[in-house]
């Protein structure tokens, strides 16, 4: 990938292609102090009320540098890097490959929680890895004062919901969901109903003196790509069909209708909701309804199989942080005279970790 000048033109030419820049692009990328706010990178002008017939008076090009003059008579000089890094418009955080897993994986790395480790290189490293596993696991977070509300802040900002800021996991009467009981849940994604539903899911473990109440997860990307592989049909039929989900309490009533795997534009795994309890599928011809049933029984089964599922015990102070978006977590069942067990949630959204992890990119310069 390279940049030519010719006739006052410039182009780019990449892969044997060669294209003209459009002048008016170059135009509203003028920097230097007159055009762009140094502390906040924002424009100081609007390119909507620029004259749209940008032409290129002048310009010089060196391996490093472009420098133009414009029609309007201004003038800028831009890094050749910066201008081939905008071609390739990529997001840096999607070109990080999903690692698939499955049950024989359990040599996860942990993080030592530690002061204002948030805005060190270890963050990055954690945050590299929940993105290629999908989750990470952070060891000794302090558990008093609902430390999980600072911690999540200080990666992003939380996500609020009908549950609250953060909400309290453990067994109590009337529940108004069964994670509010000792009760086996089985492999889910939360809040299938919601619109957005939360990115990211984190579980801090504040006691747990029982022996069972196991945490667990699978891999929802693995097992896509095992039903893309190995049962066509069932694929397709659940990257379809838009299944209501729902969630009414005394409150509320949360309703959204998405697919079971949720694909992006280019057809790829983006999303999976799994949450039995509360599907609604829709009334379809008897034949398809079929396979639509088959399909969700065999996805069930692969979800619940013990080859995809990870099992391991949570420790006071351990903070899981999961993808929502990505795995189904669930837990085995507990006694609740063996004694407490105490887990705390919350939510915040990709914004908060793809911020962070493109802000300690810049500062580690990595
Ligand atoms: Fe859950």
């Amino acid at each position: 990938m390279k940049i030519e000048l010719k006739n006052n033109k410039i182009f780019f030419e990449n892969q044997g292609q060669k294209k003209e820049i459009h002048p008016f692009w170059l135009r509203e990328r003028v920097n230097g102090e007159s055009f762009i706010d140094v502390g906040t990178q924002q424009r100081l002008f609007d390119p909507t009320k620029l004259e749209e017939d940008i032409k290129i008076n002048s310009l010089n090009l060196s391996d490093q540098f472009l420098e133009i003059t414009f029609n309007d008579g201004t003038y800028t000089k831009f890094a050749v890097q910066n201008i081939l890094r905008e071609f390739i418009n990529e997001d840096e955080i999607k070109k990080i490959k999903k690692v698939e897993w499955d049950s024989s994986f359990t040599n996860f790395k942990n993080f030592k929680f530690e002061d204002n480790f948030f805005n060190e290189k270890v963050m990055y490293d954690a945050l590299i890895d929940f993105y290629k596993f999908g989750f990470v696991i952070f060891k000794d977070v302090p558990t008093k004062n609902n430390f999980i509300t600072n911690f999540a802040n200080s990666i992003g900002s939380i996500k609020r919901t009908n549950f609250g800021e953060f909400f309290n996991v453990m067994s109590k009467p009337n529940p108004n969901d069964l994670a509010y009981t000792s009760l086996a849940l089985a492999p889910h994604t939360d809040n299938p109903y919601r619109n957005p539903v939360p990115c990211i899911q984190m579980l801090h473990c504040i006691e747990n003196e029982v022996n069972g109440g196991l945490s667990t997860l699978v891999d929802g990307y693995t097992v896509t790509e095992k039903l893309k592989k190995d049962f066509r049909d069932y694929y397709n039929i659940l990257t379809d069909v838009k299944v209501r989900f729902q969630f009414i309490d005394q409150s509320v009533i949360l309703e959204d209708w998405a697919e079971m795997i949720q694909l992006n534009e280019k057809k790829e795994f983006k999303q999976v909701r799994f949450s039995p309890r509360l599907d609604f599928v829709p009334l379809m011809e008897k034949n398809k309804l079929e396979l639509f049933y088959s399909a969700r029984k065999k996805i069930s089964e692969l979800y619940n199989s013990d080859q995809y599922k990870v099992e391991f015990k949570l420790s006071p102070g351990d903070l899981l942080m999961m993808d929502n978006y990505r795995l189904l977590h669930g837990r085995t069942s507990y006694d609740t005279n063996q004694g407490n067990r105490f887990l705390q949630g919350c939510y915040i959204d990709y914004d908060s970790t793809e911020g962070k992890l493109k802000h300690l990119k810049r500062k580690f310069n990595l």
